[in-house]
């Protein structure tokens, strides 16, 4: 399986996938990092594993079309976003039909939606008072947050935390779960039913 991976941070997700593919722990392979920002962390993660990056350039209408065409001609299977701070456009989404993931760090369909992201998310968690927060693996649709949730991971939330706290927890528990779904997805175990979605155990 051929893997794009859309980010604009620091890349640890990036970096949790591509070196599960690298040990074979995901039977795929990352051949693509597409970049909203030229500052970003990502890019020397992707430069030292000597994975082909694009720096995402003008409007959506402009860079669509070329990111596109660049996908095909890597001939992508899977799009994954790993904090992308983009919309996704409607152009792309139609070609790669229940193909691409996102993942939010919180428990959706709770603590997201616009304005959800970074540390946001955790602040809005701790203030709610909640005991439990984790990471949400979802397809992607053309609202932020929204699409069928894949998968979900939970982590506690402790009585003194405060979020970069937190944010360090979820992050771990995500460069767990990420890895696994593509995985699932790689080996074909993920059934799509409607908005319902199940992942079978993988095979011994
Ligand atoms: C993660 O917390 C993810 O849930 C969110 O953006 C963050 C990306 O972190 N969508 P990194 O760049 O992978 O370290």
């Amino acid at each position: 399986m051929k893997i794009a991976i859309f980010a604009s941070g620091g890349g640890s997700n990036f970096q949790a996938i591509a070196d599960a593919c690298e040990s074979g722990h995901i039977p795929g392979q990352v051949v693509l990092c597409v970049v909203s920002r030229a500052d970003a962390g990502v890019i020397q993660r992707a430069e030292r594993m000597g994975i082909p990056q694009v720096v995402l350039q003008g409007s959506t209408a402009e860079w669509a079309p070329a990111v596109l065409k660049q996908l095909e001609e890597a001939s992508v299977d899977l799009i994954v976003l790993a904090g992308f701070m983009k919309m996704i456009p409607m152009a792309l989404i139609g070609r790669f039909p229940r193909r691409i993931l996102n993942i939010h760090p919180a428990l959706l369909p709770n603590f997201g939606g616009k304005g959800m992201y970074g540390m946001h998310v955790h602040e809005a968690v701790i203030a709610a008072g909640e005991s439990e927060s984790g990471a949400t693996v979802h397809l992607v649709d053309q609202d932020y947050d929204t699409g069928p949730i894949v998968a979900q991971s939970r982590v506690p939330v402790l009585a003194n935390d405060n979020a970069e706290d937190l944010a360090v927890r979820v992050l771990k528990a995500e460069h767990v779960l990420y890895p696994d779904v593509i995985r699932a997805f790689a080996e074909n175990r993920v059934r799509v039913s409607g908005t319902h979605i199940t992942i079978d155990p993988p095979r011994p």
